[in-house]
């Protein structure tokens, strides 16, 4: 049904281990429309790539329940079958690429596989749809032919985004998917991922420790301390105007254009 969110997070909880182990995430609720970008931002420790793990079905909730598309992810998936239907749902871009990208394979066939995963195309239509993934994450041709170490950070991370891409998702989880590339490379694939967004309305779950760039891509914030929820709304709310203390503290101490350090 258009107009749900294709994400409901609710009163989400997370212990690792032992029943009295503190949790790690704690009483944590949002929704994601589609075609918006929610960023979950917070120290280090506080709780986000637990989420997108549990999003992504590779952490099991303690409590509480996800949807994705309007189905329970509560549980994980239970057959191979329901894995890749999941996977056409919701698709995981995480910060290192070089951990999912096979350092042998070249980079057509990375990207052939993610299509071969999620379509049953023909050999000249799956070479097609590789062309298409290359062009549409701003690679050529070229770029098919050679191997994940041939590549920058930022051209890797496009390939990842391809991979992600292919399997014509409804959510892609980006969890510090920029944090590793020098500035002025994060804000092209920050650029990509607009444009992207903006042709295929996919959402986004943005997981980042950097207020900087929270301000290029997200719609809408969650800010996350110790698990719990500070302070969420609208992007330019948050960064505007942070109601709480510990907001106005992560603002404070993100450098952005025209920033000038605090006075001592
Ligand atoms: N697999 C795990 N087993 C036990 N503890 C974990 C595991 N993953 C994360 N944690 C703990 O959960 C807390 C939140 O971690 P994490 O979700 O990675 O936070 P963030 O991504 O915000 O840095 C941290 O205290 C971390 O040590
Ligand atoms: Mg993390």
């Amino acid at each position: 049904m258009s107009g749900d969110p294709v994400i409901r997070v609710s009163h989400l909880v997370k212990r690792y281990g032992h029943a009295d182990a503190p949790n790690v995430v704690d009483d944590v609720s949002f929704t994601v429309d589609q075609g918006r970008t929610l960023a979950l931002v917070g120290e280090s420790g506080a709780g986000k790539s637990t989420i997108g793990a549990i999003l992504t079905g590779l952490q099991t909730a303690t409590s509480g329940t996800v949807q994705v598309c309007g189905e329970d992810r509560s549980r994980p998936a239970r057959s191979t079958r329901s894995r890749r239907h999941r996977g056409s749902q919701l698709q995981l871009v995480a910060q290192d690429p070089f951990t999912s990208l096979n350092p042998r394979q070249k980079i057509g066939d990375a990207i052939a596989e993610a299509v071969a995963l999620h379509c049953r195309l023909s050999p000249s239509q799956r070479r097609e749809r590789v062309r298409e993934l290359l062009d549409a994450v701003g690679l050529t041709p070229h770029h098919a032919t050679v191997t994940p170490r041939a590549l920058s950070g930022g051209q890797r991370q496009r390939v990842a985004i391809a991979r992600a891409l292919a399997a014509q998702p409804e959510v892609v989880v980006l969890d510090e998917a920029v944090s590793a590339l020098d500035v002025s490379v994060q804000a092209q694939v920050l650029n990509l991922l607009n444009d992207l967004q903006a042709q295929t309305r996919t959402a986004y779950v943005f997981i980042t420790h950097d207020l900087a760039v929270v301000r290029q891509i997200a719609h809408d914030v969650v800010v996350l301390r110790h698990g719990r929820i500070v302070e969420q709304g609208e992007a330019n709310a948050i960064l505007n105007q942070p109601q709480q203390p510990y907001t106005q503290l992560l603002l404070a101490s993100t450098p952005r254009p025209g920033w000038t350090p605090p006075p001592r």
